[in-house]
């Protein structure tokens, strides 16, 4: 049943303190609704442990995941600098927020969201951690743009900067990099599949500066074509960024990579073009000095055989002593055997086994192997150990359930398959 919430309070920080006094309304976004009550659908969720209400904000639990890992990441940043100031620039309901200050123990949170109507949602969420009168929170209600560029200006830089945004939204790279401390961390979010399939290569250009096209491995191209958007956009102001670490969720789907932010040059090792055989199925990195002399070690003569995309992030999705960090705080927590369907361990698992330093970019889907040997779809378990009996390194991949990490060159995983089954 609807019911009327109570009407908008006014425009920017709401709980009665602000940050800028001559905040003006006619600054004011464009794309926001005018002060009026609303009919609600509110209703409650609870996550980890927190009851809190959605209202009519944008609200998925699938995401809980990606939230789990935020908390997780600025709690470890709590633990070595003793401090963290947490921006979540796209706030909805606040839940972020809520779990930033309750979990992470962030001494500050500055929850914005650009639309007024989730104002007494947030507030009455955020209250819930801590008295607003404690000045541990403030709410605010602009464009990401707006909120990151006056806290930029004012020099009010933050540890933690989470971006929460739709689609292939980037514009908000140079702000959030602007705003963020040397050494703070900064998590990204792109939630456009369509690019990252190479269904719109123009689209990605303009977004990440990556013409990306169809590749077996798409879904870990949209984390690379993220990653490689933020690199190239650190670089202009002489920043460097190293992805702490990346995730793909179907529900969406959700690209989100957790970047690090320190002075210093682009280094061109890892923000390459990816070329791919069609003919042969095998994926090389084309460094920018090679882009005249590209083709396959197949040597195949079948025109347009190889696809080419970026430049993107060539480089470790992960780090592993960084999510073991995060694996051993989750274990603190009682987060590892909590019995929830969304397997935290599984996940923080493959994530570390897919960062071994030997495994290339990509993914193998067992059914490209198996339909270019020409037999069944081997087991998991058996072409894996068969692959590391050879002398390769392998993984699984945290993106597919059937597809596997390796160095093995796919015309040896062809050969392998096929000697597992006797052909
Ligand atoms: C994906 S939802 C946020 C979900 C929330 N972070 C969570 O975990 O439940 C994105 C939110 O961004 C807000 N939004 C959209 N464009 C924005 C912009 N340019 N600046 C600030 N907020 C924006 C929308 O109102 C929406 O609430
Ligand atoms: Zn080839």
């Amino acid at each position: 049943m609807g019911s009327l919430s109570p009407p908008i309070l006014s425009s920017s920080f709401h709980n009665n303190k602000t940050l800028n006094p001559n905040n003006s309304p006619s600054h004011r976004p464009s794309n926001l609704r005018p002060f009026t009550a609303i009919i609600s659908n509110s209703h409650y969720e609870t996550e980890r442990g927190f009851r809190f209400e959605t209202g009519d904000t944008f609200f998925r639990h699938e995401s809980a995941t990606g939230r789990d890992l935020g908390v997780l990441a600025a709690a470890l940043y709590k633990k070595s600098n003793s401090t963290l100031r947490v921006l979540d620039a796209m706030c909805g309901c606040g839940i972020r927020s809520l779990r930033y200050l309750a979990e992470a123990e962030a001494d500050f949170v500055l929850a914005n969201d650009a639309n007024e109507n989730c104002n007494c949602v947030i507030v009455s969420n955020l209250s819930s951690v801590s008295s607003a009168d404690n000045g541990r929170w403030m709410v605010n209600h602009a464009v990401a743009n707006r909120v990151l560029a006056e806290r930029y200006v004012d020099r009010d830089l933050f540890d933690f900067i989470d971006v929460d945004s739709f689609g292939s939204d980037s514009s908000f790279f140079r702000c959030a990099f602007d705003t963020v401390k040397l050494g703070g961390l900064l998590y990204v979010t792109s939630t456009d599949g369509f690019s990252s399939g190479g269904h719109r290569p123009n689209h990605s250009l303009a977004a990440y500066g990556a013409y990306i096209r169809p590749l077996p491995y798409s879904n870990e191209i949209g984390l690379r074509m993220l990653i490689g958007g933020a690199v190239r956009e650190a670089s202009v102001l002489g920043y460097h960024i190293t992805p702490l670490f990346s995730y793909y969720s179907y529900h969406g789907p959700v690209f989100r990579v957790l970047l690090r932010l320190n002075r210093g040059k682009l280094s061109q090792c890892h923000y390459r073009f990816i070329a791919y055989c069609e003919s042969c199925g095998h994926s090389q990195a084309i460094s920018w000095d090679k882009l005249g002399q590209m083709k396959c070690p197949c040597g195949s003569d079948v025109p347009d055989s190889l696809v080419v995309s970026g430049p993107l992030w060539t480089g470790p999705l992960h780090c592993a002593s960084y999510l073991t960090e995060m694996h051993d705080l989750a274990g603190e927590w009682g987060w590892l055997d909590d019995g929830m369907k969304n397997d935290l361990d599984k996940l923080l698992q493959r994530m570390i086994d897919e960062s071994d330093p030997n495994l290339p970019f990509g993914y193998i889907q067992l059914d490209e192997i198996a339909s270019r040997a020409k037999v069944n779809s081997p087991r998991l378990v058996t072409i894996m150990s068969a692959i590391q009996q050879e002398g390769y390194s392998v993984s699984r991949s945290h993106i597919s359930n059937n597809a596997i990490k390796t160095n093995c060159p796919m015309s040896e995983c062809v050969r392998i398959a096929k000697q597992i089954q006797n052909v």
